[in-house]
Order: structure tokens, then C-alpha cells, then sequence
């Protein structure tokens, strides 16, 4: 189970989660992916058929929804099921407001060990649901844009695992940074690349993502990118591959930061 998470939004989560579900589907194992951003994104882009639950109604309280119940097939096909977002899932964020028990989440999902892959692509903060993905993951997957709180923000989103870690869930490894919409030519984002290898050496994901249109044209259309045809999707979806394998063997290995070993 993998939380792919980042301090705010629109850094590339749901575009990271979706790409290694694309991976997934493309080699036919078995993956979910657990949509806990209100805003749903994944959930739209996977158009799951029939759903009748949603991630919310499995971390209610008090009479939650069995998961085996909430999963629906993706429109991507039979080895990608979707436990779909929805918007309820805001007030969830907010202790004040009540939110699940960290193990809560974590017996709700635990019904998902069939699968080969589970993906949860977290709200656009570290606050509780992301924290509650985290108690239940093995692996925490950083993601984050060359730009100028990377650094920062990348740093706060480590800190958060290492606090969800030591508090609620000592199986839990930080995956790696993936670093997302990088451009060659910007001399900009090759600073922050390098700042972000300085203090991360072994966490940054070599390679990075590429900024590529393929990602968005992709999602629009509502297909993996690796069905996309273009140069910059077939790029983008032996890159996807890559991140998939390091992955799985982080699993399997059950420790440590993935990227050691790749040639930089
Ligand atoms: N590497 C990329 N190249 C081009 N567009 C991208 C890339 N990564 C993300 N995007 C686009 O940027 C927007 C935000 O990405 P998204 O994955 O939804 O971020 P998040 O889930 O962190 O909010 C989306 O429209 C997505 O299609
Ligand atoms: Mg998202």
C-alpha cells in the first residue's frame, strides 16, 4: 500500500498515482486506487462504473461500508478498481470535525491485501486524511515540482511520515521524490533538482517526470497515458514502468529509500 502524497496541490499526485496505475494495468496485476482528494480528480479520470459507495462511506464512524462493497471497476478495465472520492471527504480533513482513528482507516483498507498495487492518492495537504493514509501504507511516495518551496515543502511532507511513522505505523518508508514537470532547458529547475539531490541524495527518484502535455492530453480523454500516442507518453510511460518496479521491490524488500543503486 503506497500513499503519494505532497504539502499542496497541483504538484502531480493524482498524475503520479494514475501513471503507476497505468504501469499496473499495462503488466495485468491487480491494482486500487483509494481517491481520498474531495476534489475527486482520479475518480474522473478512472470513470470507476456503478459506483454505489464512496471512499467516505468506508471511514464513516460509526456504521462504515465494508470496502469489498465500495470498489468499482475502472473504465480503464478489470485490473484497475477504484474507491472513489467525493467531496465529503473535506469535512474528514478536519479533527474538529471528527475524523476517522488512524487505525480506522487502516482496518478499512485492510480488506484490500488481494491486491497486487494499492495506490492512495492523498488531499492536497498533510493534515488528517493524508495522515490517516499514511498510518495505513507501507510506503510513502513524496511528490514535488523543481520550483522554489520544493525544497521546503518536500522537507514537510517527510517530516509528516516520519511523525505518522513513530506515532501510529513503524512498517512505514518513505518510497522516494518523484520530481514532477521538470524541464531540461529551465535553469531554474535544474537548481532546485540539484538542491533537492544535495539534502535527499538517495530519496530523489532518478529519473524525474518530465513536464509532457501527453499527461494532461491523457487524463482529459480519461485512458492511461501509456495507451496515448505520442512520443511523450511512450517517454512518460517508460518512466511510469520504472517508478512501478522500484516500487514493487520496496515493497518486497519491506525497507529502505528505493532509488539506491540507480545510476544518476
Ligand atoms: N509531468 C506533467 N506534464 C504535464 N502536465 C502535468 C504533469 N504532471 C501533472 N500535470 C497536469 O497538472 C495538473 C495538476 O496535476 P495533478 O496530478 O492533478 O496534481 P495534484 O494531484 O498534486 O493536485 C493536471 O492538469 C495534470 O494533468
Ligand atoms: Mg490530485
Amino acid at each position: 500500500m503506497v500513499s503519494v502524497l505532497s504539502l499542496k496541490g497541483g504538484v502531480g499526485k493524482t498524475s503520479v498515482t494514475l501513471g503507476l496505475a497505468g504501469a499496473a494495468a499495462a503488466q495485468k496485476l491487480r491494482c486500487v486506487v483509494v481517491d481520498l482528494d474531495p476534489q475527486g480528480n482520479a475518480t474522473t479520470v478512472l470513470a470507476p462504473d456503478g459506483v454505489r459507495f464512496t471512499a467516505n462511506d468506508v471511514l464513516t464512524g460509526d456504521r462504515p461500508v465494508a470496502i469489498g462493497d465500495a470498489l468499482a471497476v475502472s473504465g480503464w478495465g478489470e485490473p484497475v478498481r477504484v474507491l472513489a472520492g467525493e467531496p465529503a471527504l473535506e469535512r474528514r480533513n478536519n479533527p474538529a470535525d471528527g475524523p476517522p482513528g488512524r487505525h480506522h482507516v487502516r482496518a478499512a483498507l485492510a480488506g484490500l491485501r488481494d491486491a497486487d498495487l494499492v495506490l492512495i492518492d492523498c488531499p492536497p495537504s498533510l493534515a488528517e486524511l493524508t495522515r490517516n493514509a499514511l498510518a495505513a501504507s507501507d510506503t510513502a511516495l513524496v511528490v514535488t515540482e523543481p520550483t522554489a518551496f520544493a525544497l521546503a515543502g518536500a522537507q514537510q511532507a517527510l517530516d509528516a511520515v516520519d511523525a505518522v511513522r513513530s506515532a501510529h505505523n513503524l512498517r512505514l518508508r518513505p518510497a522516494g521524490i518523484v520530481v514532477n514537470r521538470f524541464r531540461a532547458g529551465a535553469a531554474e529547475h535544474r537548481y532546485r533538482l540539484d538542491e533537492l539531490i544535495a539534502a535527499y541524495r538517495d530519496l530523489v527518484i532518478d529519473p524525474v517526470l518530465p513536464e509532457r502535455s501527453a499527461i494532461s492530453r491523457a487524463q482529459g480523454a480519461g485512458v492511461p497515458v501509456q495507451r496515448w500516442p505520442s512520443p511523450g507518453a511512450r517517454e512518460v510511460g517508460r518512466i511510469f514502468a520504472g517508478y512501478l518496479t522500484l516500487l514493487l521491490s520496496a515493497s518486497r524488500a519491506g525497507a529502505g529509500p528505493f532509488s539506491k543503486g540507480v545510476s544518476r
